[in-house]
């Protein structure tokens, strides 16, 4: 997958060259290439923003640099991204849906925002990380790409959003423990040392449950829905 970031700071990008997604990138599984849209201005001060027509608080980043730059990478008929505190919250079905794009191009927000006509322009999809407001849209387009990359098969290992498949997917994750067996007298619950899988699965599973009721009730009613549902269909199957 090919990530194109177009931004007024380029130098925010460098902890994507690290850890998993350094190695992604180094095994070509992904690519990712930060603009800086300073490059495309024309003004000869290398000015990207100018004062809102109609006044208000602030500056907006212009269009023109923008539309440039969009066009010299060659983003006709792609999918462009620009983060927004106005835009839709991104969730886990979002990014799953971005990360199926071969290419993608996502433009980082700075001062109050945009002219309009760039986001009409290229029918700019807006996304928000959340309710509240970043100084720029960086953070959030490295928000999305840490997301949406780990759902790029290869980039995680051998398969894609690994929780997936998994019969916990939609829950928290249980409780995990490792070495040492004691720690200030608190000790790792008996069953995980059992060997027993089952038992073991079932108690993954019922810590997963609790967490999630009592953290988030609100996907624990999802999950129970999919549940009743995956049901519903393995009956059907069977009939
Ligand atoms: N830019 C500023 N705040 C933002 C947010 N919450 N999400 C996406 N982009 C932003």
């Amino acid at each position: 997958m090919k990530i194109n970031i177009l931004t007024l700071f380029p130098e925010m990008f460098v902890p994507l060259q690290t850890s998993m997604l350094g190695r992604a990138c180094e095994n070509g599984i992904l690519e990712i290439k930060v603009v800086d849209i300073r490059d495309y201005t024309l003004d000869k001060h290398n000015r990207v923003d100018e004062y809102p027509f109609g006044g208000g608080a602030g500056m907006l980043m212009q269009v023109e640099p923008i539309d440039r730059a969009l066009t010299d990478l060659g983003a006709e008929n792609k999918n462009v991204l620009y983060m927004s505190p106005r835009g839709r919250i991104i969730d886990k079905a979002k990014i799953e849906e971005i990360s199926r794009d071969e290419e993608i191009y996502i433009l980082c927000g700075h001062y109050e925002g945009v002219d309009q006509r760039a986001i009409d322009l290229w029918d700019m999809e807006e996304l928000s990380i959340g309710d509240y407001v970043l100084t720029g849209g960086e953070l959030a387009a490295m928000v999305l790409v840490d997301a949406v990359s780990r759902c790029v098969p290869g980039v995680l290992g051998d398969s894609a959003c690994i929780e997936e498949e998994s019969v916990y997917s939609g829950l928290l994750e249980h409780p995990q423990y490792t070495k040492p067996r004691e720690y200030k007298g608190l000790s790792v619950p008996e069953v995980l040392l059992s060997g027993h899988h089952k038992n073991i699965a079932q108690w993954k599973l019922d810590e997963a449950i609790k967490l999630t009721a009592e953290r988030r009730p609100d996907l624990l009613e999802k999950y129970y829905e999919k549940q009743k549902k995956n049901h519903e269909k393995n009956d059907d199957k069977f009939m």
